[in-house]
Order: C-alpha cells, then structure tokens, then sequence
C-alpha cells in the first residue's frame, strides 16, 4: 500500500524524505513523489522505483527544510506520473499526498466541476487536494477549517500531509482509518503511514486518532478535534531498535527475520509467563473473563489467518473450547452468529489491515468481547480491541511475514493453554510440561535454522524452474501446509497449493505427474501413517516427496528428501515445521533472481479494502 512520510525542522527535508520512502519501500508502491518547500512549494514525482525520482533530483539544490513524501500503490489510475503524488490544486495553494481511498470522489468530482475546478489526473487523491482548497477559499478561516469541513464531507479512509502556500512553516496531518504516526525530537517534527520511516530519527511518537488532524511546526505539533478544539497528547516511546529495521549484514531482509525468529519468540514468551506461568495480565484478560468464553471466532488476513487455522485445532482439542477461523473480508460481510460469551480474537501483525479492522468493529457493534494479537504498539486494532496481547517481534519489512507469524502463534499457544487450565481441561503437571516444552521452542528453532539451510538450500537450486508445488498434511500439520505454501506462491510466483492429505482423492491428486515437488508436513503421531500413506499415493503417480518430520521417523520409503524437525509437545509442531517452509520460499526465489522482499502487487500492509 501507499506510504506518506513529512519532515518540518532544521535539516534538509529532501535527505529525509528519500530515506524514509525508501524504509517504506517495502510496503509495495509503483511510483513515488515528493514536495519541498523553500520559498515555492517545489513537487517532483516519478513512475517506478524511488531510483527514478532520485536521478530526477539529483542536480537539483533542494534547501528547503520543510517537505512531504509518497509512495504510491495504484487503485485510482494506473501508474503514472499524474497520478503520482504529491498532488497539487488548481492555483498551487493546497499541496497533499494521501493514503487510503475516497469513496465518493465521483460524486466530489461534481462538486468541484460545478465551481470551475479543473482535474487532471485519474486520482481520488486530486479531488481531495481541490476540495481542500475550495473549503479553505469559502470559508477563509484556515488551514484547520479547511480540513476538518473536508474530513466530514469525504467518505472512505486517508491518511493525510498537506502543506497550504499561506502557511509556509506548516504541515497539516489527518487521518481516518489510515495508519499516521508523527515524530518529534530536537532537530523537528516528522509523520509516517509507518514507524520504520522514522525510527532512524526519533522514537518519540504521538498517535493520531481517527478524525483528528494535526499542525507540524519546526519544534512541536498541536492536534485538533473536529470541532477545531485543541487536543492534549502525551509523545509516546516506542521500543523498537534502529537496527530492527536495518538489514545488518543480511543479503535480504526476508532471511534476517526468518533468522531473528529464536530472539523474538523467546521475547514473546518472556513477556507472557512469570516464574514459568502463563501470565496475561498486561492483556487486560483476567480470569473471571477467561470463565466466561463459551466459545471463539478467530478472524485474520494472510499469515495471520493460517495462525488462527493452527490456532482453532489447539483451542478446540486442548481447552475444548468451540473455535471457528474465519477471513476477515468473508466474515465482515457473512452476518455471522455471535453470542455474548463469543471472544472475538483479531491476528494482524500490523495492526491495520483494512478487513481485519472492520471485522473487529462489526464484532464490537454486535456487544461482543474482543482480542487483538497485534505487532504494532498503537495500531487501529490494538487501541480499538477490548484486550491486546502484543507480539515481539519487532519491524517486520519483508513483504512476507516470518518473525511475526512465529510470534503469533506463541501467542495463541500461551492463550490456549491459560484457557485450558482455567477451564479445568488439563492438570496443573501438564499445564507445567506445556510450559516447559514451549520454554524450549526458541533453541529448537535455531536448531532448524543451524542444521537444515544446506539441503533446503539443495532442494531450492533442484527446483527453482517448477510452475506447481503442492503442500500436504492433516490437522496442525495442514493448518501450516497453508503458510508453508502461501510463503513459496507469494514471493517465488511458482503456483502451489495446500491441500488436507485426506482430501486429495477428491481432486488434485489429477495433477500430480513426474517430478511434481509434493511437500508432507507429518508431524502429528495419531494421523502419522495416514499422511504417509497419502504420500505413497503421490509418489506412486510419479510425485517428488519432501517430508518434513520430526528426528528419528523413517519416511524412506516415501521420502525422496527428508527434512528432520526436533521433537517437541504435538501442539507446538507448527513452530518448527514452518522454519523449513519458509526457507524453501525464500531460497527457491533468491535462486530465481526475484525481489525477494518485495513480491510484485502484493503490499504488507493492506490499508484498503
Ligand atoms: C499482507 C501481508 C501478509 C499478512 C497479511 C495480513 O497480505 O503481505 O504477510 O499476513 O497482509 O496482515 P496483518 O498486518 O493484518 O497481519
């Protein structure tokens, strides 16, 4: 999705600027732009990667310390460069980028061409810009009068930076619904859709709610209401580290995370037990709440959705609570069945993912309790969401997720067996082993990550030229099938498929003919055989079988690559069987020659719908 980035202070916007849209780079974008103020608003934009709009300005001397910036990742018009922001109105007095979507632009369109505005690009952006610029005109009572008479007149999301000609030591912010935080330290005052943008500069942060809009001058930032009241905020720390977001030494970031996913799970671990017992209290859980769950929807996008597939087998078979997964664009639009004791429990790693966020609203409309298993201190869903568990996994930059979906199913481990021992489903010596065994599932990991990268690597360079691969399993071993092959289709752009083993007699077993890669995922003992036996099935029509187990079971006779997991509780395989997965996803692309971190079309924040 789109980025937005601002600077107002004492140092050079454009450096700035460059920097931050290239932190958000990975966030997807097609053309990208910037608008710097030093005497004249000057606006410079360009189709492609930021490199284009980097040698377009290369001799240019840009002195103004006071800009904003884009990214932008068409809906509105194909990528170009009229439709690149920043945009500006007709005279040159408004000058905005945006991020989100304007859902009646059609009918604004109208408006402005009933008072002689003219448009230019395809955008909904442009439109935006010009009825900014006419509320500003009418009404002559400023910059902040302009906005908040707009913000009630649009319909859709944005996050917004606009600089006014009259106003020239200003940036003026609002959002709804759109990810924006604004930065503040000595040498200024800096917006972001994104932490990373600015993490390198401060990580004292203000959030910015929804319909609120704000002022950037060069030392501080006042926030207004929509009645144009002035909002006290408190700047907030963020405890991410500088070099999260930096790749250290790594070819991309996709493998450093896949590598820093021991040091964030123990993190995440560490933040939900106490004296080796599951403690939620920073959640807001509290147990006469956990008594009352009669049962649980787990509503999520992408990776996040495949947590709550692992998730809903482990609540159901260990705590024996009912448990549906649903994805949050079907379930915000299924009328669903909730009832009071129903917990609705939201995964994103983000925290902004646009059907996810309207998932949880549409629970809360409904009076029911919700959860959010959220990445991103302060996001929409965290702050929105009755309780919050935050994962620890740190910036996530690579467009397919590793370290956070580590994270979140720690998280949900740590839930289900809280809710198993609250609801009396197991005794306090396997409540203990629960605990203990997970304790263990960092070094295991690092374990993996030691001992297999030089056959995956074998089996990546084998296959790189593939056009299918097909990924296997029954229970918790499907439940990961589906992230194991999301990992290899979404960055590798080789079609695969998850499949329940069961299930493939009816249907995909057709496909499978000489050397088609078949990777079983048999990890869980009570349904051990039978997936072997569904690999049998597959090589006998010709299949290549990778099967990822745990140490010690012989697949040899199935197996034509086998890929040895340790040993851990039953619940806990996903943790390990998807450390393989990921790192045939990313080394059958980096054999491929692709841009491993930024698939194309795909964004790692979806903000729209
Ligand atoms: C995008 C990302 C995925 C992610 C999904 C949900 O598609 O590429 O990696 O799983 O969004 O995002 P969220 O931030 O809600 O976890």
């Amino acid at each position: 999705m789109c980025g937005i980035v601002g600077y107002n202070g004492k140092e050079k916007a454009v450096n700035i600027l460059l920097d931050g849209l290239s932190r958000l780079e990975y966030r997807g974008y097609d053309s990208a732009g910037i608008a710097i103020r030093d005497k004249e608003i000057e606006v410079f934009k360009a189709k492609g990667k930021l490199s284009n709009l980097k040698d377009k300005i290369k001799d240019k001397k840009l002195n103004g310390t006071c800009g904003i910036g884009h990214t932008r990742w068409a809906t509105h018009g194909e990528p170009n460069e009229t439709n690149a922001h920043p945009h500006v109105s007709n005279d040159g007095n408004v000058t905005l980028v945006h991020n989100g979507i304007i859902e009646n632009y059609q009918e604004l369109t109208q408006k402005l061409f009933r008072h002689d505005y003219k448009l230019f690009s395809e955008t909904d952006t442009e439109v935006l810009t010009n009825l900014i610029d006419y509320y500003y005109k009418k009404y002559k009572m400023g910059p902040i009068d302009a906005i908040n008479r707009t913000m009630v007149r649009v319909r859709g999301s944005y996050a917004i930076a606009v600089m006014f000609k009259e106003y020239p030591d200003e940036i003026w912010v609002a959002r709804k619904d759109s990810p924006m935080i604004i930065g503040q330290d000595s040498n200024g005052t800096y917006l972001a859709s994104d932490v990373p943008a600015i993490l390198k500069y401060t990580n004292k942060v203000y959030y910015i709610d929804n319909m609120e809009a704000a002022c950037l001058k060069k030392d501080k930032v006042i926030f207004y209401d929509l009645n144009g009241d002035v909002v006290k905020k408190e700047l907030k720390e963020i405890k991410w580290d500088v070099s999260s977001a930096e790749k250290e030494g790594f070819e991309h970031f996709m493998i450093k995370e896949i590598n820093e996913q021991p040091e964030v799970v123990k993190k995440t671990i560490n933040s939900l037990t106490n004296n080796n017992k599951i403690d939620l209290s920073k959640t807001g859980l509290k147990e006469e709440d956990i008594k009352r769950i009669k049962d649980i929807y787990i509503v999520a996008c992408g990776s996040a959705y495949h947590v709550g597939v692992c998730a809903q087998y482990i609540f159901e078979d260990l705590a024996r609570i009912p448990t549906k997964v649903d994805i949050a664009s079907e379930f915000r639009y299924r009328k669903p069945i909730l009832n009071k004791n129903t917990l609705v429990i939201i995964i994103s790693q983000s925290g902004e993912t646009a059907d996810s966020l309207a998932a949880l609203r549409e629970a809360k409309n409904m009076g029911v309790k919700t959860l959010a298993i959220v990445n991103v201190v302060g996001s929409s869903i965290a702050r929105e969401a009755d309780y919050v568990l935050y994962t620890l996994a740190g910036p996530e930059i690579a467009v397919a997720t590793t370290k956070a979906f580590s994270t979140q199913l720690i998280a949900s481990y740590t839930l289900a067996i809280e809710f198993a021992k609250i609801k009396k489903k197991i005794n306090n010596n396997y409540y203990q082993e629960l605990i203990n065994e997970m304790n263990q599932i960092p070094e295991k990991i690092k374990e993996i990550l030691n001992n297999l990268t030089t056959n995956i690597q074998k089996i990546a360079s084998k296959f790189s030229n593939i056009k299918d691969a097909f990924y296997i399993g029954r229970g918790l071993d499907y439940a990961i099938s589906l992230e194991g092959s999301l990992k290899l289709k979404e960055v590798s752009y080789i079609h695969s498929e998850a499949y329940a083993s069961g299930e493939l007699k009816h249907g995909t077993i057709s496909l499978i003919e000489d050397n088609t890669l078949v990777i079983g995922i048999a990890t869980q003992e009570e349904i051990f055989e039978k997936t072997i036996s569904n690999l049998v099935e597959v090589k006998s029509r010709g299949a290549y079988v990778v099967v990822v187990t745990i140490n010690g079971k012989d697949v040899s006779k199935v197996a034509n690559n086998t890929i040895m997991i340790p040993e851990t509780n039953k619940y806990f395989y996903p943790s390990l069987s998807v450390i393989p997965l990921q790192l045939i996803g990313y080394y059958i692309t980096v054999s491929k020659g692709l841009d491993v971190d930024k698939p194309r079309n795909l964004a790692k924040s979806v903000t729209v719908e």
